[in-house]
């Protein structure tokens, strides 16, 4: 069975619409069979953006690893004014993610990369909704090494599922970061972690 990360160049494109309205935005993204949540916005994805929104005031560049048909990369930088980079490892996801670019007009990038392999740069904040089913080192490499990628004073934030295996994560995290809960809904957790 494929997962959304896998790359099949075979599979049928059929292009689709997602909205979403946040304060006075209007978005409309292109979405694709082959994606993460390729019907609706994800639950997971909101919660996260939206108390990133109301809590966190970047003013340097963001990085959204595993960013999908470009979500979360797309309403920060349109919301905040901040430049984004966006990053997956799925070519199609990232072939939509420069299509909602151009189509809003936001000052951001996206391109290819299997976690940090092709990041050079640093970052005041990295977001991810981590791709889960890809397994426990993957996620791993994504949250530990984010902190190689952040300013000194840099902010990782992501969300993870109680039956995802929030709370051993969040253990694990503490050895690397200073790691807040900043938010709890229908069993999702939304984390802060700084550097220590
Ligand atoms: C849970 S989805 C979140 C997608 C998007 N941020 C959203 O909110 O709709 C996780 C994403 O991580 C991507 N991914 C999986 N493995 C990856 C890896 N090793 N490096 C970068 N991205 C990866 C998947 O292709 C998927 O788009």
């Amino acid at each position: 069975m494929d997962h959304y990360f896998t790359n099949n160049e075979n599979l049928k494109s059929e292009i689709k619409t997602i909205s979403y309205e946040y304060n006075e935005y209007s978005f409309s993204f292109f979405s694709d069979n082959g994606i993460f949540s390729k019907n609706h916005i994800d639950y997971g994805s909101r919660l996260l953006l939206e108390t990133f929104l109301q809590n966190a005031h970047p003013t340097g560049k963001v990085l959204d690893v595993g960013c999908g048909y470009g979500f979360m990369g797309i309403v920060i930088a349109k919301i905040l004014n901040v430049p984004v980079t966006m990053i997956d490892v799925n070519k199609r996801a990232v072939h939509l993610a420069k299509r909602n670019i151009i189509a809003m007009k936001v000052n951001a990038e996206a391109f290819i990369s299997n976690s940090y392999e092709n990041i050079r740069d640093k970052y005041d904040v990295i977001i991810t909704n981590p791709p889960v089913r890809a397994g426990k080192n993957v996620l791993l490499d994504i949250l530990q090494n984010a902190k190689d990628h952040l300013n000194e004073e840099g902010q990782l934030w992501y969300v993870l599922r109680k039956d995802q295996g929030a709370k051993s994560m969040e253990k694990l995290l503490e050895s690397v970061y200073k790691v807040e809960n900043i938010c709890k809904s229908k069993g999702f957790y939304v984390y802060l972690c700084k550097k220590c």
